[in-house]
Parts: structure tokens; sequence; C-alpha cells
């Protein structure tokens, strides 16, 4: 069994690409994290019947969850339907820089992040979740230009931390203290399948097995909670995944 305290410190590697000079000079870096990636396994996505996930079928304006980076940790899938680009500047709750790589697949449109909140760590288990993706603005009567007339945002009703997914899942609302941990994609065009290879931002995935270990482990009928991902993680539509959307 991975010990978490190895995978969130040991494995660490520095990717700053924060130079400009050398964005500029090499446009493709955009497309990797600067800051600290936690690199993982890299693990194919799937679909329920185990085929290789075809990224045609993320319907935009739907959540879709998967495992990673370990089996029993929830992260989001969502195509935002159009491309999400790069270089939003984040900072964790403890104050460490980094900036998001983007979106992934044919469109670059599709992101993931953990789903377990930054707040106070809902998260979205098979009987109910507090956290989704809203697509549609969550009061279009609401003329203002906050969040809630622009929609595409990940909220959760818990206390109402809201995250913008097109911008790393930064914090536009509530009391989180930090944007959800992005999970790095790589898309194969060949193959038309995405990787999961790492995360990156706040990881908070210790510190969810630890205080909910107990919950996880029987939810997923398992001992092993923090096994790592490998080879390949379903991908499930929330509706699938969740009997109950709470907000
Ligand atoms: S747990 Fe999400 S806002 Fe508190």
């Amino acid at each position: 069994m991975a010990n978490s305290n190895t995978f969130d410190r040991r494995k660490f590697i520095k990717v700053c690409v924060g130079a400009g000079a050398a964005v500029a000079a090499n446009p493709a870096l955009v497309a990797e994290p600067a800051g600290e990636l936690i690199p993982a396994e890299r693990v194919r996505l799937v679909d329920p019947d185990g085929k290789t996930l075809d990224p045609g079928s993320l319907a935009i304006g739907e959540s879709f969850v998967f495992h990673y980076p370990y089996v029993t940790t929830p992260c989001f899938l969502i195509n935002l339907g159009s491309p999400a680009e790069p270089g939003a500047e984040l900072t964790t709750a403890d104050g460490r820089a980094y900036r998001w790589a983007g979106g992934a697949g044919p469109g670059r449109s599709i992101v993931a992040f953990s789903a377990i909140c930054a707040h106070r760590m809902s998260y979205p288990t098979r009987t109910v979740s507090f956290i989704d993706y809203r697509h549609q603005p969550m009061s279009p009567s609401n003329t203002s230009s906050g969040w809630w007339s622009r929609g595409q945002v990940i909220y959760c009703c818990s206390e109402g931390s809201v995250y913008d997914p097109r911008e790393g899942a930064r914090v536009l609302s509530g009391p989180a203290p930090q944007p959800l941990a992005a999970v790095h994609l790589d898309y194969d065009p060949d193959e038309q399948a995405l990787f999961a290879t790492g995360v990156y931002g706040g990881s908070m995935f210790e510190r969810f097995l630890t205080e909910f270990g107990l919950q996880v482990s029987l939810a997923h009928k398992r001992d092993d909670i923090r096994r790592e991902a490998r080879d390949t993680t379903v991908v499930w539509s929330m509706s699938e995944y969740t009997r109950t959307k709470a907000c």
C-alpha cells in the first residue's frame, strides 16, 4: 500500500516553467503546469464498460466522476464546450504558487479537478453530492455580473464555495481557502484517449483519507483506501454515480 506522505512529498518534482521568455520561445510549455506536479500513475480514462473513454461522449454541461490518484478519491471531469485557456496563476492555502495548464482533449475543453471541496471536504458519494458542476446560470433572471448569472461553475452548497473551472478552479466565492487541486490530463489524438498523469495545486487527499477513512472504506468496500489508481479508472456520469444531487 502506498504511503500517502510518500506520495505527496517524495514524488514531488519541480516543473517550474514560469519564465515568460521560456514560454515565449516554446509555446508548448504553456500546456505544462508550473509549480509542484505530483506525478502519479499514468491512468487511462475508461467508460463503465471498460472501453477507452471517447472524449466526444462527454456531454457539454454535464459532470463526470472518476477516482484518481487513489482508487477512492473522487475527481470531476467536465467538458466546458470551448477551449479552456492555460495560464491562470493560482496559490494554495499555504502560499505555493502554481500555474494552471488549461484544458485537454480534441478541443482543449476538457478539465479535471479534485471533487473534494477545499473548505470542509464535502465530496460526491453514491448517496448524495453537495458539490457539482453548474453549466447554466444559477439565477438566469439575475442581471448582475456575478457568478450567479454566468454559470459554468463548480458549486459546493455545503457552505457556498464556488470555483471557476475555466480558471483552474479558482475560488470565486465562499469560504474555500484555495482552488480545487487540478488533475493533469494528457490527450493522445491517435488513440483518442485521455490519461490522468498527476495532480497539482493544493492536494488534500491525505487529509481527506484520514478524516473520512472509515466512510470511504465502507463506501468502496475496501481496506486499502490509499491504493493508487493504476492502468485504468472508470468515468461515471454524475447522474449515474450519485443518487441525489443536493444542489
Ligand atoms: S465543504 Fe464546500 S463550502 Fe464547505
